[in-house]
């Protein structure tokens, strides 16, 4: 053993520079390339935040024009990315579909290896428009139902959430919809990101760069729990079986899943805007039954008992994962959707990693056996 010390998780350390996004945990805070977040929720579409962070400034209105109808042009699933899907299990996790997906996306790109900053926008605009289309189908297919192409007359939103019901959203829906995509669009270094960019420092390709980042978001412990958030809410039943569903859960040291956060210790920044977007849901649900009244009433009593036992404030994924359910998406489709978003985010790093580039490669510290011998090996002379 040595005396070195080790930061297990990398916990608290900084490892580079990163001009997309800012997480302060001492004041709550999250800019996308210095706009608080709460601000581009509350005032953009989600292609505009996504211009955002890959240009680092917002669109002109012909910026955006000219982006929107580039990124409305590219939606529809090309034959082989369909046919792959199809090929794979009913059953198949809708994360490995996705990852899937998208390489078979980067292996039928014929710029695939071209590197430059100009290429990778052109690639990450167009995993950004096709990912809705992807994830829509998936779920859609599960359900034996077909798969419904893309509209051109639509925005980002509205078209994500047609091809997968099959009718136009309510307005409610659409902006709750819009403000999901945005919180869960960039957070920094988190674990995704930081694979992401270490695949893009070996001069990988973005694709294998957002594959990569695909099977690290997947964990329960990062985006998988937007998925678990609704596992658990199952496992409750109602918010009168909190107290002794948490005596249990805690009592077998489980991780109750949409809470902690590994640099918010004081609240997730984003999670009042999520939770006043699943609010303007529950409100609007409501009129078709009592499952969205009972499905807030178990959110609330879950949080109050939790803070109030461990002081551990909720994360996205808590607010998100009911958001999602009542919007009519399988449970299996939370964290693909959290894929959709965060693409930009990556792809924002994977270009910012690519532009000042050093091998992110640290050191171990070895605690196995000393050296030792095959027993009859004797070395060449
Ligand atoms: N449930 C129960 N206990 C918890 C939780 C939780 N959700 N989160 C933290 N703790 C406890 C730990 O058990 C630990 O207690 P101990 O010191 O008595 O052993 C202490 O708080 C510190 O927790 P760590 O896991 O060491 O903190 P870390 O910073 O490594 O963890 C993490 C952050 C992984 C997110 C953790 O809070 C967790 O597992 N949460 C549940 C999964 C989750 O919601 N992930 C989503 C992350 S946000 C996102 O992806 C949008």
């Amino acid at each position: 053993m040595t005396d070195v010390e080790i930061k297990k998780g990398l916990a608290g350390v900084t490892v580079d520079y990163t001009a997309v996004s800012k997480v302060n945990p001492d004041t709550n805070s999250l800019l996308y390339r210095g706009y608080p977040v709460q601000e581009l929720a509350a005032t953009q579409p989600f292609e505009a935040v996504a211009y955002l962070l890959w240009h680092g400034e917002l669109p002109d209105a012909a910026q955006l024009a000219e982006f929107e109808a580039s990124e409305r042009a590219q939606r529809a699933l090309d034959e082989n990315v369909k046919i792959t899907i199809d090929l794979l299990p009913l059953d198949a996790h809708p994360m490995d579909v996705v990852r899937t997906a998208v390489s078979v996306i980067g292996a039928s790109d014929p710029e695939a290896y071209d590197s430059s900053r100009e290429s990778d926008l052109r690639k990450s605009a167009r995993l950004f428009a096709k990912l809705p289309a992807i994830v829509a189908y998936d779920q859609r297919r599960r359900r034996g139902q077909e798969l419904i192409d893309p509209r051109d007359d639509l925005d980002y939103s509205s078209n994500f959430l047609y091809m997968t019901f099959g009718d136009l959203p309510d307005e409610v829906v659409r902006r709750a919809f819009n403000v999901s995509m945005i919180l869960y669009a960039e957070h920094s270094f988190n674990a995704s990101t930081f694979t992401a960019r270490v695949i893009t420092s070996t001069m990988s390709d973005l694709y294998s760069a957002v594959v990569g980042a695909i099977g690290a978001l997947k964990g329960p412990l990062h985006g998988g729990a937007n998925e678990a958030v609704m596992h658990i809410f199952d496992d409750i039943g109602s918010a009168d079986n909190v107290g002794p569903w948490l005596d249990a859960a805690l009592a077998e040291k489980r991780k109750i899943m949409g809470f902690g956060h590994r640099v918010y210790k004081k609240g997730d920044s984003r999670v009042p805007t999520m939770k006043a977007a699943l609010d303007t849901l529950v409100e609007h649900y409501s009129a078709d039954g009592p499952d969205a009244g009972d499905l807030a009433a178990l959110y609330d009593a879950l949080e109050a008992e939790f803070v109030s036992r461990k002081g551990i404030y909720p994360n996205l994924d808590y607010p998100s994962g009911p958001a999602y359910h009542l919007m009519g998406f399988d449970t299996l489709t939370f964290t693909p959707l959290f894929v959709a978003a965060r693409v930009t985010g990556w792809t924002a790093h994977i270009i910012e990693q690519a532009a000042s580039n050093a091998l992110i490669r640290p050191l171990s510290a070895y605690n196995g056996p000393e050296e030792r011998h095959i027993a009859g090996y004797v070395a060449d002379p």
